[in-house]
Order: C-alpha cells, then sequence, then structure tokens
C-alpha cells in the first residue's frame, strides 16, 4: 500500500517526525511483539532500528499470506530459458518446502545466531536456503556463483559458517559452472572450516559428495520434522552480504531483521507501486543486494510473485528474451541493470523484438546497480512506453537513496538523475572540508546520520573499519563513496566513485583487490588497475604492469597468465581481459599512483598533469601504451 499524499509532504513529514513515520510504517508488518519505538542512539553513531521488537523475516515472507488465506498464489516462478523449463511454486508450497528444509539444517545443529553460507546459482532452492535461515533466526550470508574459490574462502573465513548450502553446478550460457569443485577447494582452502554441506545436486551435474561432511539436498530432509519460525530481535542480523572496498578484505554489510522487513515493506508500494498478487521481477542475482531485497524478501514480504530468471538478456535464445518473460508471467513491475538493455538495444537497435510480445501490463522499468546513460533510458522510455526510473542506491543500503516513488507520485524524469531522496535520506554534498556545497556543485555524497531502517549499523565483526571506512571522514555522516550533486529542484546527479571501486556490468568490484592479485605474480614488481569506460559493461578493468628488473619472458605471455590469475583468483566476473606492460606508473611526489589522470587519457578526455607528478614524461609512456590498446576508443 503506497502512501497517501505528495512526495514533498511526505518526505517533510518524515523530517519533521521521523520516528513517528517508521513507527507508522512498522504497523504493516507482523510482529511477535511490537517495538516500543524506532529508533535507538546508544551506540551512536552506529543507530539500530526496533531494537526492543521480536519479529521473524520468514513469517512476514511467506506464512503470514497462506495465514491470510493466499496459500494458492504463486511465491516464485522460475524462469530457466537455459534449461527451456518454467517452475511455480505457490505460497503454501514454498512454507512447506522452507519449513521443512529449515527442520532439517535445526536437526543437524543450526540455531538462532549460527551463519549459513549459501552459494547458488538462479534456482528457487536459493531462495528457500534463505528463507530457511530466516526461519531459523540463522544468519545467511550469499555468495555470488561468479566468485572463485579464493573469494568464497575469504567469506568462509570471515563468516565462520556452522553449515555452506550449495548447487552441483550453475548454468551459463554454454557453459556449466562446477560449483562442487570450487566448493571443495574453497574449504581446502579456508582456515574456518563448515560443520556440514548441503549440496543441491542438479540433473546438469551430479556432484561427488564427500562422506560425512556433504548431504544431498533431498536426502537431507528426509523425515524431518518441519520447523516453526522463531523470534529474533529486531536487531538481530537477517544477512551478512560481502561487497568490494579499496583493498582484496571484502566488507561485510550487516543487515538487521526488522528495519529491513520495514523498509522493504514500504518500498514495494511507495517506490515500486505493487501490492499484494502482482508480479514483480528483478533480473539480478541472488549472490548480489538487488536479488536479496527485490528477487526475495521485498517482493514475498509484500505479497508479490517474484522471478527467479536463470538467463541473460540476450544469447538465451534472443535478445527478445525479456519481453518474453514479462508477457508469460505478466510482469508489472521490472528492474535490471542499464548494462542489460545496453546489451539488447546492441543486438536489437530498433526493438523489433518487442514487436513480437504483448508487454501491456508492464507499468514500469527501473534501473540501478550503474549510472543510467541517457542513450539507454531514451530507448527504453521510446520501445517500452512505461515510465523508466533510474534510482540511486547501494548494498550497504539496502534499498534506495534516491528514486522517482511513483507509488505515491511521479516526479518529472531528469535523465540522468535517479531523481530525488527517498524519506529516511537526508542527503547533502559535501566538500572535502565536510562543509556542504551550493546547488550545482560536485562534491562527496553524503548522509546525514543515523541512516533509515533497512541500512547498515556496522560490518561484520568490524565495527572500526566501519567507522573508517564510512563515518570517520565526515563526522555525523555516512560517506557514500560517490561523487555528485544537487540541482535546484533538489534531483541528485550521480557522476563518479570517489574510491577504487568499479561498476563493470553492474558488478560492484575493486581494483585494489584486483592489484593485490597482479602483485602476486612473480614478475609483476608494481602494478594498477583503472576503469576504463566501455559502451557494453559501463566500465572495463584495464591493468597495468610494470615487470621486476631482468625478466626476460615475452611481455604478452606474462600478461596472458595475469589474466588467467585474476580470473582464478576472483572469478570470471571480475571481466578482466585487457593489460599492458610498462616500465613506470605515473606518482605523485609522495608516490601515490595517478590512476584518475590514466583513466581520463584512455578515455580520451581533456586531463591537466598533476603539479604534484613526480615526472610527467611517464603520462606520455602511458598514452603510448593505451593507444597500442587502442584507447582512447571511438
Ligand atoms: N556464475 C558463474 N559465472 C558467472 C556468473 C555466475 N552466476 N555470472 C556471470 N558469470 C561469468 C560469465 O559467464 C562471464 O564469463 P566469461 O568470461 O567466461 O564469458 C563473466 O562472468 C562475466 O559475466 P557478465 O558480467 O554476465 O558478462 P557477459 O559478457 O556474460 O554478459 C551482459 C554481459 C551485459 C549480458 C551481462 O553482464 C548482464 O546481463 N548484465 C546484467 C547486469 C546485472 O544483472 N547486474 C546485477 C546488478 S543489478
Ligand atoms: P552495489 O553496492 O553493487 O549496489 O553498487 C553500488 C554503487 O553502484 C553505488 O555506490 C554507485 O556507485 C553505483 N550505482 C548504483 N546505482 C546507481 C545509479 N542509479 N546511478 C549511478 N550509480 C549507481
Amino acid at each position: 500500500m503506497a502512501t497517501a499524499g505528495s512526495y514533498r509532504d511526505i518526505y517533510d513529514g518524515w523530517r519533521t517526525d521521523p520516528e513517528g513515520f517508521w513507527m507508522g510504517a512498522a504497523r504493516a508488518i507482523d510482529w511477535v511483539r511490537p517495538p516500543s519505538k524506532a529508533l535507538s542512539a546508544e551506540k551512536a553513531p552506529l543507530y539500530e532500528w526496533f531494537k526492543d521488537a521480536e519479529v521473524n523475516a520468514c513469517w512476514n515472507a511467506v506464512d503470514r499470506h497462506v495465514e491470510a488465506g493466499h496459500g494458492e498464489r504463486i511465491a516464485i516462478i522460475h524462469d530457466s530459458p537455459i534449461t527451456r523449463s518454467v517452475r511455480k511454486i505457490t505460497y503454501a508450497e514454498l512454507r512447506n518446502r522452507v519449513a521443512t528444509l529449515a527442520g532439517a539444517l535445526r536437526a543437524k545443529g543450526i540455531e538462532k545466531g549460527d551463519r549459513v553460507i549459501i552459494y547458488m546459482p538462479m534456482v528457487p532452492e536459493a531462495l528457500e536456503a534463505m528463507l530457511a535461515c530466516a526461519r531459523l533466526g540463522a544468519i545467511h550470508s550469499v555468495v555470488f556463483g561468479g566468485f572463485a574459490a579464493n573469494e568464497l574462502a575469504v567469506r568462509i573465513d570471515d563468516a565462520k559458517p556452522k553449515a555452506i548450502i550449495a548447487a552441483s553446478c550453475g548454468l551459463e550460457p554454454g557453459r556449466v559452472v562446477h560449483y562442487k569443485p570450487l566448493l571443495d577447494a574453497a574449504i581446502d582452502q579456508a582456515s574456518h572450516k563448515p560443520a556440514f554441506c548441503v549440496i543441491l545436486q542438479r540433473e546438469q551435474e551430479v556432484a561427488k559428495l564427500i562422506d560425512g561432511r556433504d548431504f544431498a539436498w533431498h536426502s537431507f530432509q528426509y523425515g524431518v520434522q518441519p520447523a516453526e519460525c522463531v523470534p529474533v530481535s529486531g536487531d538481530h542480523p537477517a544477512y551478512i552480504l560481502y561487497t568490494s572496498g579499496t583493498t582484496g578484505q571484502p566488507k561485510g554489510v550487516v543487515r538487521p531483521t526488522a528495519g529491513h522487513l520495514v523498509a522493504l515493506n514500504w518500498t514495494m508500494g511507495n517506490i515500486y507501486k505493487v501490492g499484494a498478487g502482482d508480479v514483480f521481477w528483478a533480473a539480478s542475482d541472488v549472490g548480489w543486494v538487488v536479488g536479496h531485497s527485490y528477487i526475495c524478501y521485498g517482493p514475498l514480504i509484500a505479497g508479490c510473485t517474484t522471478i527467479v530468471f536463470e538467463g541473460k538478456p540476450v544469447g538465451t535464445p534472443d535478445a527478445g528474451t525479456f519481453w518474453r518473460v514479462i508477457q508469460d508471467h505478466g510482469v508489472k513491475s521490472f528492474f535490471t541493470a542499464p548494462t542489460a538493455f545496453r546489451a539488447i538495444k546492441r543486438e536489437d537497435p530498433q526493438g523489433e523484438l518487442i514487436k513480437d510480445y504483448d508487454i501491456s501490463g508492464l507499468r514500469a522499468l527501473f534501473l540501478a546497480g550503474e549510472r543510467a546513460d541517457p542513450d539507454t533510458i531514451l530507448w527504453a522510455q521510446r520501445h517500452l512506453k512505461v515510465p523508466v526510473i533510474d534510482h540511486w542506491w547501494q548494498t550497504e543500503t539496502g534499498w534506495a537513496i534516491a528514486a522517482n516513488p511513483i507509488g505515491i507520485e511521479e516526479l518529472p524524469v531528469k535523465i540522468g538523475s535517479p531523481s530525488v531522496p527517498m524519506p529516511g535520506y537526508d542527503v547533502q554534498v559535501l566538500d572535502e572540508g565536510g562543509h556542504p556545497v551550493a546547488p550545482g556543485t560536485l562534491g562527496a555524497i553524503a548522509v546525514k546520520l543515523p541512516l533509515p531502517p533497512g541500512t547498515l549499523p556496522t560490518l561484520w565483526n568490524a565495527d572500526e573499519r566501519f567507522r573508517k571506512s564510512y563515518l570517520d571522514h565526515f563526522p555525523g555522516y555516512y560517506e557514500t563513496g560517490d561523487a555528485g550533486y544537487i540541482d535546484e529542484d533538489g534531483y541528485l546527479y550521480i557522476m563518479a566513485r570517489t574510491d577504487d571501486v568499479i561498476n563493470v556490468a553492474g558488478h560492484r568490484l575493486s581494483t585494489g583487490a584486483m592489484e593485490e592479485v597482479l602483485a602476486a605474480h612473480e614478475d609483476v614488481a608494481e602494478c594498477a588497475v583503472i576503469g576504463v569506460a566501455d559502451d557494453l559493461k559501463g566500465q572495463a578493468p584495464l591493468g597495468f604492469l610494470c615487470l621486476n628488473k631482468g625478466t626476460n619472458r615475452p611481455h604478452g605471455e606474462i600478461v596472458k597468465e595475469c589474466v588467467g590469475l585474476v580470473r582464478e583468483k576472483i572469478g570470471p566476473v571480475a571481466a578482466f581481459k585487457t593489460a599492458c606492460v610498462v616500465d613506470r606508473l605515473p606518482k605523485t611526489r609522495s608516490g601515490k599512483i595517478l590512476r584518475g589522470t590514466m583513466v581520463k587519457i584512455a578515455d580520451g578526455e581533456a586531463y591537466k598533469t598533476p603539479a604534484t607528478i613526480d615526472d610527467p614524461a611517464i603520462l606520455d609512456e602511458i598514452t603510448e601504451a593505451l593507444k597500442a590498446l587502442g584507447y582512447p576508443r571511438g
């Protein structure tokens, strides 16, 4: 249900009475014990929401809809063009499946607070595993399937899971991703060992199980007592989701249960304009925050039907797949990353394939994950003939910081802007000294504390790192890591990251993590990775390698090994395909690598030679090396 009033009224209403606003939104949730207040500031600047409440996330996402008589409504549609199959699961079936899986986990010792890692492809069982954890109050941590064993091992050592739930394989177009050997390698590599693993055997590949440690999904659940929902306190972590920072050590974003339920439920009606019975589709992956908030929890909390899509925008089988799914399942609200539309536009520039399908049920398209370029927005507007809503958020926030809340009021779209701040977010643009700047002036985008419910209160087992990464730079604010400006009408413009994070096909990646991998190559003395503009993926990583003195192996061979190393250590999702050997890297006199200047050269943008540069001649060498690779493009 959307809130009544104009956007301005509602936003101002929240500013005047934030406590009243969130307590009002909390009424839509089924509580075991309702909260007596919304915000707790005892640990400020680490804030908590609905701390004294008791609640269960699985109850709110599943059971309550069955109890209310909607058990026959479809909860999940699995549409897999890769396996050419469609499967539907009702809310009643989902409840039974999740209760049984939770019962089996409980029988093996999983309790409230235990961590469970989930490493699965886009199958409904991934959502069931998340919900089974939520049912028991266990804290899940989903790891994206495109990450390599090493990344999984890092997460195992940080989260210390009692169990890992995985599938035998994932399916990429033309390639079976062998999950089980990756899982085995990760467990070998990690210092922490899970007590047991549950493996969903897919028919495309039956994995070899390790006796005593691994259990097959079905036999594991045979004959167990289904589990009821376990109440947890409002601040109990629902999940940990690791995201890229500036180093190879990912940050474990913590999502407390109650704030997550209240905020996501609020967004479904007010931002996405959907309610119970509507079909909502987020074409992302359960391994990303979009998958947590808008494939799993958000739509289910609101009683919608959610789609689990195992395919790509193109090639499965063609650029008409999205339109087929929208038609076949009556999708009302659709969410994806701009890169998916760029892929479709490249294959079907005139949108001819759209005409083959009836997509008249579609009411809006939502884009996020990266900057939505004007061409993509205009193309989508022209061909889909529905509002195209860019909205801006992060793994850390779990839901949109800025959006056009069409459930409240459809504001005029300004192309290039994700529109306006959502209630709960006091967004400001700051100069280096932490002072708000005038409208239209570029600066660091920060949110005045406290952040709203549903956002991160801290990082897993790392309060200090949380403060250092997000709070220390601008006291009293959360530093988003994005730079941009706010115009005279209060519309936000997100222009770039202020750190070493890059965005490749909507996937957030750390250039620092890639540099750590490259630096480990025996012939590499020093290196730098930058994100260069890419027509399809938004950005692509590009590496510069300085070799050890005396290395006389062919450069092509070393580059090939380095490309292979990043794929092996981080995973195919890093899409690290290009690197070159250079004699030196451009640096400031204090030794800081001038990555920003290198990006400008690669993208063909004008740049000023930094006054602090150690040796300006190196920029000419970089320009030559980039030219040899075909940069700047076009
Ligand atoms: N498991 C294993 N491997 C995976 C994977 C997964 N879940 N997801 C991606 N990969 C692999 C791909 O197979 C590819 O490997 P390759 O180098 O062998 O080809 C690599 O990781 C890069 O994948 P991807 O980023 O998907 O690029 P692509 O070239 O295969 O496809 C697009 C390009 C634009 C079609 C694709 O990026 C896309 O659909 N993007 C949508 C973005 C999105 O949903 N983002 C989520 C945030 S909202
Ligand atoms: P992730 O945590 O993977 O969701 O990535 C978050 C980052 O992606 C943000 O900090 C931005 O840099 C970028 N991003 C997400 N949505 C948008 C958007 N609508 N416009 C511009 N950048 C975006």
